[in-house]
């Protein structure tokens, strides 16, 4: 056994294809540089102990599935960590008190993926501790079954994203990995507005029952955007992706889940000279993403702070679930 194992796994973002993916239409998401990450060591007790730096919350949980009274926030919270321990030691049908530090760079509840790179880089790091060799697929079906029972429905994007990394195209459920041949430098504004994104989907469905031809043909343009957009990922064109996103933000307020938070910040990052933005993820509140260059991410995140956005330089990160130590 070892004695300690560190594992990070990426957040993600969803480029294009958020609301018109739910009927059908493809979507593109991308892993973030930004990374969570997950300490475990072996203890000798019968208990999963969890200490979740970030919020500053520590709880011992049992090492077995055991109805518990999650009615206290700080356990709802820690919650998904437990499962995904929980995951790896039913797969393996192993006995094996853990003591666990999660520190996380991904802000929480703002579409980013957050709690699917904590439930995958637990995986990775508690499988290793205890011996077992998952291929990556077992990795993120175990975080996808973990996400499941905190998230009710998943698509299985951020799963998919924290364990392989990279840029993805996902349609009906189905996955496909995607070249990109840029670097993809980005700027995230979080609007600090936290969101609930089956209300959000809810909301565009009520809209749709409605006006069913108009915002059947909305969604149809939003398919629209993807082809071209993987053209332009594929050759690095980083005018025409931005191009694509202020489309696509057109037709996300056509659908109702823009905000005025949300559209200072997109006009604001757009102002200072990104090549586009636009709200990821469910909307209503949550993040937005601008395309910049390299060079002017200082500025387009100065621009979101100053419309009272929380900035987050980041960009494409290749690389999925890791070993950091062990
Ligand atoms: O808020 P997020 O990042 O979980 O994204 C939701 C994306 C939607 O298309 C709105 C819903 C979905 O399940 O695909």
């Amino acid at each position: 056994m070892l004695n300690k194992v560190v594992a990070s796994a990426p957040g993600k973002v969803i480029l294009y294809g958020e609301h018109s993916v739910v009927y059908g239409e493809p979507a593109i998401a991308i892993a973030l540089s930004k990374r969570a990450y997950t300490t475990v060591y072996p203890l000798n007790t019968s208990t999963i102990e969890i200490n979740a730096v970030n919020y500053g919350i520590k709880a011992e949980f049992p090492q077995e599935r055991k109805k518990i009274d999650l009615k206290r926030k700080k356990l709802k919270i820690l919650q998904p960590i437990w499962e995904a321990c929980l995951q790896v030691l039913e797969y393996t049908n192993t006995k094996q008190g853990l003591k666990l530090r999660i520190e996380s760079e991904i802000p929480r509840g703002a579409g980013l993926g957050s709690s699917a790179a904590v439930a995958v880089s637990t995986i990775m790091a508690v499988s290793t501790l205890i011996g077992a060799k998952f291929p990556l697929q077992i990795i993120s079906k175990l975080a996808y079954e973990a996400e499941k029972i905190v998230h009710e429905t998943p698509s299985g994007i951020d799963n998919t994203i924290a364990t392989f990394g990279g840029a993805v195209l996902f349609q009906k459920g189905n996955i496909t990995k995607i070249n990109v041949k840029e670097n993809i430098p980005l700027v995230i504004g979080d609007t600090g507005i936290e969101r609930v994104t089956k209300q959000l989907v809810l909301k565009v469905k009520s809209l749709k029952e409605k006006y069913n031809d108009i915002i059947t043909s909305v969604i149809k343009s939003i398919g629209l955007i993807i082809p071209k957009a993987l053209k332009a990922l594929n050759e690095g064109d980083l005018l025409t992706l931005g191009e694509l996103m202020n489309i696509n933000q057109g037709l996300l307020d056509a659908l109702g889940v823009s905000t005025r938070e949300i559209a200072k910040l997109i006009y604001a990052a757009r102002t200072a000279g990104a090549y586009g933005a636009k709200l990821t993820g469910a909307g209503g509140g949550g993040c937005i993403i601008a395309l910049t260059s390299p060079e002017k991410q200082k500025k387009v995140a100065e621009a979101i702070e100053n419309e009272g956005g929380k900035p987050l330089i980041t960009k494409i990160s290749i690389k999925g679930v890791k070993i950091e130590e062990k």
